[in-house]
């Protein structure tokens, strides 16, 4: 099958900024509007983000051979801008367990998820790379499209947020058109059919994982039982309700012709700030390997 008609933008560019953040402000604990909910859906998001990230780069690396020139070179940007995004959440999950959390269990669980995939075919990891950057490409639209999802929170770890949610939003279409590559022989019943349980399967486990691990961390503030719960899933599914605001684009994966660049929403780039203001830092980075 020919690969020519895929609707990435030609003209995209996948930018690695080599920032740091939170270096020398030091956020509060409960950085996130002083809520013990939000602020622990975030930093059970964040304790996902090293050990997967390296993850989604090993997966998606693997199948850089042979793609064409394009794709490559867009597999090059990607993998820069995820090592990136793992160590500066690295840092951030440092900072939260110097603010008193215990990620261990979250982290383990991560570690548990990734080693099931590990001993299977590569096209497996690449798979559900594919379905967990759809996740998170569609987490980071909701992000920058209403701010209301980060009020509140302490100013830089805001932009550490939004500057992750420019690059998910920059290299959507990587590892998709990595998998359209890697399964251009494959008939397309099967490749719906994979794709489809794949994300189910992912889907599943990261609403029960993250909600587990934002229970935790809840616990780890003293708040627990039905109380713990109602905040948590209000805050999810009602106001500003993250996951109910996702649910359509989650859906639209299913749809025959899918594709992330279905939908242009690079307007959305300028919620972020050096990006506004013309004063984004197009400076080469040294790459990832
Ligand atoms: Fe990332
Ligand atoms: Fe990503």
């Amino acid at each position: 099958m020919a690969m020519t008609t895929l609707p990435t933008p030609a003209d995209l560019n996948i930018t690695p900024r080599d920032r740091r953040f939170g270096r020398e402000t030091a956020a509060p604990r409960l950085w996130h509007d002083g809520r013990v909910e939000a602020t622990a859906i975030y930093n059970a998001l964040s304790t996902t983000f090293p050990a997967g990230e390296a993850f989604f780069v090993e997966s998606v690396r693997a199948f850089r051979e042979g793609a064409p020139a394009k794709l490559a070179d867009e597999i090059k940007g990607f993998t820069t801008q995820e090592a990136i995004h793992s160590r500066e959440h690295d840092a951030f999950n440092k900072r939260a367990t110097r603010s008193g959390y215990d990620l261990s269990k979250l982290e383990e669980q991560v570690e548990k998820r990734l080693a099931i995939t590990r001993g299977k075919p590569a096209v497996v990891s690449l798979a559900a790379t594919m379905a967990l950057e759809h996740f998170t490409a569609i987490l980071a639209h909701q992000l920058l499209a209403d701010p209301s999802h980060l009020d509140g929170a302490e100013a830089e770890t805001a932009d550490l947020w939004r500057w992750h949610a420019v690059e998910e939003i920059e290299h959507k279409g990587v590892a998709y058109d990595s998998w359209l590559f890697a399964t251009r022989d494959w008939p397309r019943w099967k490749r719906w059919k994979v794709k489809a349980k794949v994300m189910l399967y992912v889907t599943r486990n990261f609403v029960v994982d993250r909600t587990a691990g934002a229970l935790e961390l809840m616990r780890q503030d003293g708040v627990t039982g039905v109380r713990a719960w109602s905040l948590l899933l209000s805050y999810l599914w009602v106001r500003p309700g993250m996951f109910r605001k996702i649910a359509g684009a989650w859906f639209r994966f299913f749809l025959p012709g899918f594709h992330p660049w279905n939908e242009d929403d690079r307007h959305l780039l300028a919620a972020y700030s050096p990006i506004a203001s013309g004063d984004d830092p197009k400076r080469k980075v040294r790459s990832a390997g």
